[in-house]
């Protein structure tokens, strides 16, 4: 059933305090809830809805005295109360199986620890309640469990006690002091390793943090625990926020649907998130625990103090917490380059996302499962929003305006158009315009031209935006760009500014600027619109090599790089000889690699060539064939051309001392990594050995990986023994082997559709859990297009047989996965025809709402 946001309606009735009792035994928990209730004068009239779906009802009773059968209705989805007192306690009894629940939402185990999701609407599994997140109640929990089996017993808020119960058992009781809505409750219980440590707040109270999981692992979760103490002193001293309870617990499971979750007091995560050790994790991975959980803990007063009033405004708490989570990631780590890593996920995630079947506002206007809407566009277009309304306002400015909206409405459940309120109320800005941001999916194209006469540059600045499905109209956006001028050796002649596009068009004009002008705009990605300018090859190359900001540097040389790249796109589909590298292209990478920037991360990404996902933006329709021929072409090319400079790279930043994990260790190894890549896509001589010693010598997971990923162009023996001893090394390694897996079907040169159904087929392979999923299907779609795209259509049949396996269980991640072949009308249609062949057969079977619904949008108009 489809929901609108323009039906909100307040709740009926508000709960006050929830005192919930968990009676874990075998194979059945039983959930005692008891609810202080009082009708709301400000809501509805008539009977009250409480949801609730896959468990048993025990008993209801009002007062204390038990409802007749009669008394209530009782549907799939919900338990509906009619003729209640106004004010009165409700008691409801529910028995569920936590064993048996393999879709990841409410109650359920993940290896040897029982856990709880309840985001969006997983505590309905758990007992009938209003699960909608305006209702806030302040929750106490009490849990009870065998004492051999579950020594570990974990919820929301304060334990406030603990003991012995009946023989053989004991149980612990938490108060969570803060009103919250039910999709911030969290339940642990298990046998589970910790290590621990204290964090003294501003204010000097000292919270108790630790970090549990499986035993063995604990080595693996100490990154986290710091970096957990690195967000918590960050938020003080950027926002003034101070953890507000006695403790602060990160839990590790194997088995979750997403990255994780910000329970109150008690964050919930996915041991991707959590485990970081030089040994098994990479570079990226530790990069990653450490914002992921700096993310979860953000999310404390954004998103748990403030939170929604429905879900249509996820991206008030998501894109807030990841633009926080942002700003976080920028002041530990390269400012330029993790910047770029941001553009790069807006450009090859999010610009498709919102040029596709399902793109929608940032605020959505309606959905029929909330989960398909954990979206790239409601978390980071969320984010970048909130990034546009910091540069227009400045950081100082925003920073009270944050602090501002945080004050005014602690304790509430409240509208994405209440932060808008807050922020214009603080800074002064009028953002009347700049709300279609949120209403409006699509990504605005803006197109500078320049004029120069007379040492007078002018900028004509234009905008217009894509229909998308659904709002065949797009409004005139408010535009923040930002534009700088430089003369062709690089020194400044019109310093950094900001500029808003709130017309359809609009002329800026400079006196005083010496002909020849170079115009950088759209600095930083200043906002996520898609921008043409009539640059040269020359101010590129001059932009490249002088701009003040590396992200413009970079973005510089990803244009130089895609022109190249657009016209070899064209020969191999026309059947011509591929284009040569150019002047300007050799001239500017022979400049990059004779003097090295000292940010070496940002070295690599400049030699990073566009994704194949980027360069099919450029295009009407994928050639996936095209696409990844033309990209490979060129990175041959440019290893040819360039070995001896890429050798000499390579080997100024070989492996030497032990595994540290800072800015420039990750740099050095980010670049020794790129430069191995290329000559080994190159095929250079002694490659193989010298990735075989890389890989023998390694002591850490980024010098593995290096190796492992430069061998898959080189299939052979070498190849195949270090898979084997990698496969044999880290066998007990879950996560570890999920990058076996992706390797196991990104080579090119293999049948990586037949290699994913025998790995599927493996009675080892763990098809109940996301993390596996991901590896082996997200690997061979997203690591592998050519390979899945293949002309017989076995990628597409293979896709759609495991997503009818997995939707039987796991609607969320089944639904995840039909995302992957719902654009199928942006492709050639050689591609396209199979792709939705595969949609097809997906309508033709049963379904879940979440994937019918990704399904149905595929199918649209078609
Ligand atoms: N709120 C979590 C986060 O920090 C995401 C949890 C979403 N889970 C889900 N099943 N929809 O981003
Ligand atoms: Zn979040």
């Amino acid at each position: 059933q489809r929901q609108y946001r323009l039906d909100y309606r307040p709740p009926a009735y508000l709960v006050d305090t929830v005192a919930l009792d968990f009676d874990i035994q075998e194979n059945n928990t039983q959930v005692t809830a008891q609810l202080a209730v009082a009708r709301n004068v400000a809501g509805p009239a008539g009977p009250w809805r409480l949801d609730g779906r896959g468990m048993r009802l025990v008993r209801v009773a009002i007062d204390g005295a038990d409802l007749a059968h009669d008394a209530y209705e009782l549907t799939d989805t919900a338990l509906w109360l009619d003729n209640l007192p106004s004010v009165f306690e409700l008691t409801i009894v529910t028995e569920l199986d936590p064993e048996t629940n393999l879709s990841l939402e409410g109650l359920y185990r993940s290896g040897a620890i029982l856990c709880t999701q309840c985001e969006a609407t997983g505590f309905s599994r758990i007992t009938y309640f209003p699960d909608r997140p305006d209702v806030m109640a302040r929750f106490t929990t009490r849990i009870e469990a065998d004492a051999a089996r579950y020594p570990v017993l974990l919820s929301n808020g304060n334990c406030t006690q603990a003991g012995m119960a009946q023989p053989g058992r004991h149980y612990a009781i938490y108060e969570d002091p803060f009103a919250k809505p039910c999709y911030l409750f969290a339940l642990v219980a298990g046998d589970l390793g910790v290590i621990r440590d204290t964090y003294t707040t501003a204010s000097g109270r000292e919270v108790a943090l630790a970090v549990f999981t499986e035993h063995g692992n604990e080595p693996q979760c100490h990154h986290a625990l710091d970096a957990l103490k690195k967000a918590m002193a960050w938020d003080e001293a950027t926002y003034d926020l101070e953890y507000d309870l006695d403790q602060f617990f990160i839990v590790a499971v194997g088995s979750f649907n997403m990255g994780a979750m910000e329970n109150k007091g008690l964050n919930i995560f996915n041991t991707a998130c959590v485990f970081a050790h030089p040994e098994t994790a990479t570079d990226g991975d530790f990069a990653r625990v450490r914002d992921v959980v700096a993310h979860e803990y953000f999310h404390n007063y954004t998103g748990n103090r403030v939170t929604c009033r429905d879900w249509f405004q996820l991206s008030l708490k998501e894109g807030l917490t990841v633009y926080r989570e942002h700003q976080f990631a920028i002041d530990h780590g390269s400012p330029g380059v993790t910047r770029i890593e941001q553009v790069r996920m807006i450009r090859d995630i999010q610009f498709p996302e919102d040029g596709g079947p399902r793109a929608h506002p940032v605020r959505p206007d309606s959905y029929i499962e909330m989960n398909n809407f954990y979206t790239i566009t409601v978390y980071e277009k969320g984010a970048e929003l909130i990034r546009m309304i910091a540069q227009m306002a400045g950081r100082e400015a925003f920073t009270d305006a944050v602090k501002h909206y945080l004050h005014k409405h602690d304790g509430q459940a409240v509208t994405i158009e209440d932060f808008v309120v807050a922020m214009e109320e603080t800074t002064g800005l009028d953002l009347a315009q700049f709300r279609h941001w949120y209403s409006h999916a699509g990504t605005p194209r803006v197109a500078i031209s320049q004029q120069h006469e007379n040492n007078t540059l002018t900028l004509t600045l234009s905008q217009s935006t894509p229909a998308t499905p659904g709002q065949p109209n797009k409004p005139v956006f408010d535009i923040p760009i930002s534009l700088a001028v430089f003369d062709t050796a690089g020194s400044q002649q019109v310093p950094p500014q900001l500029v808003r596009l709130n017309h359809a068009r609009k002329k800026i004009v400079y006196k005083d600027v010496p002909e020849p002008a170079v115009v950088s705009a759209l600095r930083g990605l200043s906002a996520p619109v898609k921008l043409t300018q009539d640059t040269t090859e020359r101010d590129l190359v001059c932009l490249m090599a002088h701009d003040s900001d590396p992200v413009s540097r970079w973005d510089a040389a990803q244009s130089l790089y895609m022109t190249h790249l657009l016209a070899c796109v064209d020969a191999i589909r026309a059947d011509h000889a591929l284009p040569g590298l150019g002047d300007g292209l050799s001239q500017a990478i022979t400049r990059l690699l004779a003097d090295w920037p000292a940010d070496r991360a940002l070295l690599a990404e400049m030699l990073t060539l566009p994704s194949t996902i980027q360069i099919g933006e450029a295009f009407e329709r994928i050639d996936v064939a095209a696409i990844d021929g033309a990209r490979r072409a060129v990175r041959q090319q440019i290893g040819s051309r360039f070995e001896e400079e890429l050798t000499a790279l390579a080997t100024a930043h070989a492996p030497r001392s032990t595994y540290v994990f800072d800015q420039d260790a990750a740099g050095r190894r980010a670049v020794f990594a790129l430069a191995l890549g290329y000559l080994a896509e190159t095929g250079v001589e002694g490659i193989e050995a010298w990735c075989r010693t890389v890989y023998d010598e390694a002591d850490n997971m980024t010098d593995r990986m290096a190796a492992l990923g430069a061998l898959q162009y080189c299939p052979g023996a070498t190849r195949d023994r270090l898979l084997g001893d990698f496969a044999r090394r880290f066998a007990n390694e879950p996560l570890v082997m999920d990058k076996w897996l992706r390797l196991q079907v990104s080579a090119p040169d293999i049948d990586a559709v037949a290699q994913a159904r025998a790995l599927l087929q493996d009675p080892a392979f763990d098809f109940t859990n996301p993390n596996r999923l991901r590896a082996l299907l997200g690997g061979l779609v997203r690591g592998n297009a050519p390979a899945f795209h293949r002309a017989d259509g076995a990628g597409y049949a293979l896709l759609v047989d495991e997503i009818l396996r997995i939707d039987a269980f796991n609607p969320q991640m089944a639904a995840a996965l039909a995302g992957l072949i719902a654009p199928w009308q942006r492709y050639d249609a050689r591609y396209g025809q199979g792709m939705r062949a595969g949609l097809s057969r997906l309508d033709g079977a049963e379904l879940s709402d979440n994937t019918r619904e990704i399904v149905a949008s595929g199918l649209a108009d078609a």
